[in-house]
Parts: structure tokens; sequence; C-alpha cells
């Protein structure tokens, strides 16, 4: 279904990864005692499909609302596109959110609102767009994610959870932002979706040159897609670097999660001149971890 857009970017060439549109120093960020990070610093750069990793409450969520202005930083300072977001006024702020599109883990679409009204809500926000030229944007960008227009007039409930995810990202890409913001995206789908989901995401990187900042639990979406990949522990960004790189961190979380059984695994994914820059406990037991299917 989504083959149009795929093939068609197929043999279109990378976005090139540019200049840094987020930049996050020196973070602190507090719930009452609760120190959720410190001394945190991370950086984006244009072109980039950035996943954020880390244990569960380790404040992936947290630090994605912050750059995105939903929550303020205790401390510090983060930049987008080189505008401080405690400086911005209340135009700077609207500008800013139209640049950036998300797409959350909850509350993927309104319920009581059909597809369509979904995707033309955040058009509908901004005011003054004719409903002609509505209706053509948002037919445009169900195209755009692979889902038929027949699908336009039904109601969440009645879609799959992978057709929710996709409207999602229709929703999400309305106002044509510069940066996509994807918390979870493929929880809870299954592996055939959440396949279709990382081709979407990649189709539509290349199609829009867009720059994803995406959290995840996902090992295979996340080898497959990330340019970098930023872990959170203690209580800060610890590594941000290609995949083949952070296997080779040396850190508690990092050997449990990238050189555990299931992220050996994920790590087969990689392209072989990737995987040879793996550490060698990342390659070692992984052949022997998957079941043979012919017997020697
Ligand atoms: N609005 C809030 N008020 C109080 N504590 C919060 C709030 N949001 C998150 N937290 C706390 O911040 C920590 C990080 O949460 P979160 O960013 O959701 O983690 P993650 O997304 O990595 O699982 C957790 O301890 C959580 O309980
Ligand atoms: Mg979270």
């Amino acid at each position: 279904m989504i083959a149009p857009l795929t093939t068609a970017v197929r043999d279109q060439p990378l976005p090139e990864i540019a200049e840094t549109v987020i930049e996050v120093r020196n973070l602190t960020k507090r719930y009452g005692r609760n120190i959720v990070h410190q001394h945190l610093d991370f950086d984006v750069r244009r072109g980039e499909i950035v996943s954020i990793v880390g244990g569960s409450g380790s404040g992936k969520t947290t630090l994605m609302r912050q750059i995105l202005g939903l929550e303020r930083p205790t401390s510090g300072s983060i930049k987008v596109f080189g505008e401080d977001m405690s400086e911005l006024d209340k135009d700077e702020a609207r500008l800013m959110r139209v640049r950036s599109g998300m797409l959350f883990q909850q509350g993927a679409l309104f319920s009581s609102l059909s597809v369509f009204d979904n995707i033309a809500q955040p058009l509908r926000e901004l005011g003054k767009v004719p409903e002609d030229l509505l209706r053509d944007i948002v037919m445009l960008k169900l195209e755009m994610v692979g889902l038929p227009c027949k699908h336009a007039s039904k109601m969440p409930a009645a879609l799959s959870g992978g057709m929710v995810k996709r409207v999602g990202i229709a929703r999400a890409i309305a106002l044509e932002p510069e940066l996509l913001f994807l918390d979870e995206p493929t929880a809870g789908l299954d592996p055939q979706a959440s396949d279709e989901f990382v081709e979407l995401i990649s189709a539509l990187h290349r199609a829009l040159g867009l720059t994803v900042v995406m959290v995840t639990h996902d090992l295979d979406t996340m080898v497959a897609l990330s340019t970098r990949v930023a872990v959170i522990a203690d209580r800060k960004v610890i590594v941000a670097a290609p995949v083949e790189q952070v296997a080779g961190f040396d850190h508690p979380f990092i050997r449990e999660y990238f050189l555990g059984l299931r992220g050996r695994l994920a790590l087969q994914g990689l392209s072989p001149e990737r995987r040879a820059k793996l550490p060698p406990e990342a390659l070692e037991p992984a052949s022997e971890a998957i079941p043979l299917r012919t017997a020697p």
C-alpha cells in the first residue's frame, strides 16, 4: 500500500547531514526531589534520524517534551533552529510549533474525530485555510502515508494499530514540519506493521528531508532507522553516535541493552560495513542464538 512513495524515493540520496538544529546544554530537570536530568547535553543536526534510548523512567519523554517547549527545564538551555526556547514570545512559539510535528505514544489521535478531521486539525488551528485546499492537503497527506482516501471518513476505533500510527504521522506532517518527533512509535504494533512503519519513516525522511528525533524501545526499528543513537543513563546523555560505536561504549546499561541476546540479534540488521565496526562481543555468539533452519 505504501509502495508509491517508498518506490519513488528509493534511489533518492539520503538527506545531507547539515547544521545543528537542536542544541541542549547543561540541562537540569527536576520534579520535586526527583532529578530526571542533570548536566545533560544533546545535539541533533538537520537530516539526522536520532534515536533516544534508555531505561524506563530515564527521562526520554521528558527530554523530548522540553525540546518541544511543552515542559520547562529547571536550568540549562535548549535551542531549536538557533532560538532559545525560553526566550520565545507567543508568535515565535507558534511558528516553532509549526516547524515541528510530533507523534506521541498515548493519544495519537482524537477518538471523537474522523481520520479526515484528525489530519485537518493542525491546519484548522492555523486558521484561514480554505476548505477545498484543506481537503486536497488532507488527501495528499493520507496518500503520503500509504492510506487510501476511503479511510478518510473512518473513526479511529475502526482502524488497526498500524493505520492509527499512519494517520498520526499524516497529522504530524500536515503543516510540513522540518522536525518530526516520535515517542515509542512502534510500541504495540506487530512485527509486520513495525516494518511497514520503518519503511514509511525512511521514505518520508528521504522525500521531505525531515530531521527525526525518536524515542524507542524497539531495537530493530532503532537499528534500521537511526543515523545516531543517544543513550540516556545516569541522568544525562552518556553517548550519542552511530549504533555500531554506541554498542562498544563501556556502560552497564549499554552492555545489557545492546550486547544482550535481543540486542545482538537486532545488530545483525546492520550493513556488513557497519557490522565490521562493532565490538567483538556484539558479534561472537549472535549466530548461535538463531534457531538453526537446516540440520547439519
Ligand atoms: N509531569 C510530571 N510530574 C512529575 N514527575 C514526572 C512528570 N513527568 C515525568 N515525571 C518523572 O520523570 C521521570 C522520567 O519520566 P519519563 O520522561 O516519562 O521517562 P521515560 O520516557 O524515559 O520512560 C520519571 O521518574 C517520571 O516519574
Ligand atoms: Mg516515555
